[in-house]
C-alpha cells in the first residue's frame, strides 16, 4: 500500500468565496445540481479505471511524503487490485474515498475522510492533488465540498487535520480555508532523515458557515 493510496494526514483568511469557493445558498440560487460539483471539479467514486492516475500519483515521491509517507514500490497489478477494491468496496461507517475530477474527466487528485465518530460529530481528512494539476485550487474546492456535506448532510461539528510541520503548501492551503492551528505534536514523523513535528489544524461547523 503506497502513500496516496493511504492519505491520512490532515489559517486564517476566512473562506471568502474565492474562485475556489462554493456557494452555500445554491438551493436558493440554483447553483449546480449536485453536492459534489465544484466551480471546476467534480467528486466522484473511485472507478477501477482510475488506477493509471493513482499509479502515476504513486511515481511522485513528494506527493506521497506530503500524504503520508514513501513506501517500496507498488506493481501496477498491486495498483490495479487496490483500485479495485477502493472501487468496489462497501463503506462501513461515514469513511469515503473520492477522486477529484476536473469538469473534462481528468483525475487531479484524491481526497478520503477517515476518524469519522458520529457521536462526537468528528473527522478528519487526508487529500493529493498531482503535480500536473497544483494551483487550480482544486484542492480547496474538493475540502469545502466534503466540508458541507459532513457538515450539512451528515449532522458532523468539527474536522481534524494532521499536516506535517515541513508542508508549507498544505498549511498555507487550510489556513485559508479557516482552519486553526489548535495543537503541536513534536517528533511525530521520520523523514528527509530527520524527525518532524506534525501540526493539528481545526475548524468547526460554525466556523465554516460563517466564513462561507
Ligand atoms: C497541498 C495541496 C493539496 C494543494 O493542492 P492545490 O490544488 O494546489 O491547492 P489550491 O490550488 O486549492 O491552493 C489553495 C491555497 O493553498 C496554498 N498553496 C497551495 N500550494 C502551495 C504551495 N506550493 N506553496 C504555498 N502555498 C500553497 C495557497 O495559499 C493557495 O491559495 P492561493 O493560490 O490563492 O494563494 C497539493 O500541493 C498536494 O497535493 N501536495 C502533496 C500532498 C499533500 O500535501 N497533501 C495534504 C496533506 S495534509
Amino acid at each position: 500500500m503506497t502513500a496516496t493510496g493511504m492519505t491520512r494526514p490532515d489559517a486564517t483568511r476566512p473562506m471568502d468565496g474565492d474562485g475556489a469557493g462554493v456557494s452555500l445558498d445554491r438551493s436558493v440560487t440554483g447553483g449546480p445540481a449536485s453536492v459534489w460539483e465544484g466551480e471546476t471539479i467534480r467528486l466522484r467514486p473511485v472507478v477501477a479505471d482510475d488506477w493509471p492516475a493513482f499509479a502515476a500519483w504513486d511515481q511522485e515521491d513528494e506527493t506521497s511524503r506530503a500524504s503520508y509517507q514513501i513506501d517500496f514500490p507498488r506493481s501496477a497489478e498491486a495498483t490495479r487490485t487496490w483500485v479495485e477494491e477502493a472501487a468496489t468496496r462497501e463503506y462501513r461507517g461515514d469513511r469515503f474515498r473520492w477522486v477529484i475530477a476536473r469538469h473534462d474527466g481528468t483525475a487531479a487528485g484524491t481526497i478520503n475522510t477517515h476518524t469519522c465518530d458520529a457521536r462526537n460529530g468528528t473527522f478528519s481528512f487526508g487529500l493529493a492533488i498531482g503535480q500536473d494539476h497544483r494551483g487550480h485550487g482544486y484542492a480547496s474546492q474538493a475540502i469545502r465540498l466534503v466540508l458541507r456535506f459532513y457538515f450539512e448532510e451528515l449532522r458532523y461539528q468539527k474536522v481534524t487535520v494532521h499536516v506535517y510541520g515541513w508542508n508549507t503548501a498544505s498549511q498555507r492551503l487550510h489556513e485559508r480555508l479557516g482552519f486553526q492551528v489548535e495543537g503541536r505534536l513534536r517528533r511525530m514523523t521520520f523523514s528527509h532523515g530527520d524527525h518532524h513535528d506534525t501540526l493539528v489544524y481545526g475548524l468547526t461547523a460554525d466556523e465554516f458557515a460563517a466564513g462561507a
